[in-house]
């Protein structure tokens, strides 16, 4: 089981920790970044919606007293937290996610039509079986820009009268049919499908107000992201509150992250300092 962090260098270099000094990872995954401040240092809480995460957090939280674990979603942080010196949100599935087939995120690997990274109330098969067809194709368009979202929709509605459609592969297949390209057919309804079974916008944006209202004057919030809807949402928010931001911005991984870490090709980070 693996996950490399992205943007481990500048993200320390930013948050800058030091023993005096608190910090909430609301992303913790495998704790890449989380471990690397603690070992500068800081004083870490490690959150995340996963409960399998949440299980590893929890064996660091038992090795380090500087760290505490919570299985929690963004939406539901508010009560959790002190105030923070700096706050990284990495946002999106960690690598860890999408491997496992259980969890039903690639078009990839058979497994059950889940999608859900936790603390869900429902999934990917939900909407796939039960939602209007209009509703499905608005959701491929809004939030991955599928340009064929009417006719995926059709097609799912489709199939779904004849069987259920209940794992990963069915649907790639249906989404698929006769078409090849460079980029598998179902990417983009794979990723709509996982933003919208994990209300990851609406997260995001509330996850955003909840840590401008946790961290300190003078705190500093990291956002690492990796579609362009997510670093348009975090764009805005930093122009309309009060942080304060430093050019160059977004910050781009350099060629040897890109060449090492192929996932960090799309990452884009943006931070800001709370004035
Ligand atoms: C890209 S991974 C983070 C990887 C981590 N930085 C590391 O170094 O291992 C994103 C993590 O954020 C979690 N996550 C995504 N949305 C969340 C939300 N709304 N609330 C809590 N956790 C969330 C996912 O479950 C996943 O484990």
């Amino acid at each position: 089981m693996s996950h490399i962090p992205v943007f481990l260098k500048e993200t320390v270099q930013i948050l800058r920790p030091s023993p005096s000094k608190i910090f909430a990872d609301f992303t913790f995954g495998l704790g890449g970044h989380a471990k690397s401040l603690l070992s500068c240092g800081g004083r870490v809480i490690g959150c995340d919606r996963d409960i399998n995460a949440y299980k590893h957090a929890r064996i660091l939280e038992a090795q380090t007293q500087n760290f505490k674990a919570k299985h929690v979603r963004f939406s539901d942080l508010h009560d959790h937290l002190p105030s923070l010196d700096g706050i990284l949100m990495d946002i999106g599935v960690s690598s860890v996610q999408i491997d496992q087939a259980d969890r039903g995120f690639s078009f990839m690997r058979d497994g059950p039509l889940s999608m859900q990274m936790g603390i869900n109330s429902f999934s990917a098969a939900d909407i796939v079986n039960q939602w209007d067809e209009n509703d499905i194709a608005d959701t491929l368009y809004l939030y991955a820009d599928e340009v064929r979202s009417r006719s995926i929709a059709k097609r799912i509605v489709e199939a779904r009268q004849n069987k259920k459609i209940t794992t990963t592969l069915e649907l790639a297949n249906i989404i698929s049919r006769g078409k090849k390209g460079k980029i598998h057919p179902a990417t983009k309804t794979f990723q709509a499908l996982r933003i919208a079974t994990n209300s990851e916008l609406d997260e995001l944006c509330i996850g955003l107000q909840i840590a401008s209202s946790k961290l300190k004057i003078g705190g500093k919030l990291v956002v690492i992201s990796f579609h362009s809807t997510e670093d348009k949402i975090i764009k805005n928010f930093f122009r309309n509150s009060r942080f304060l931001m430093k050019k160059p911005q977004p910050v781009f991984p350099s060629s040897e992250e890109v060449k090492s870490n192929v996932r960090s090709r799309s990452a884009k980070l943006r931070w800001g300092i709370k004035i």
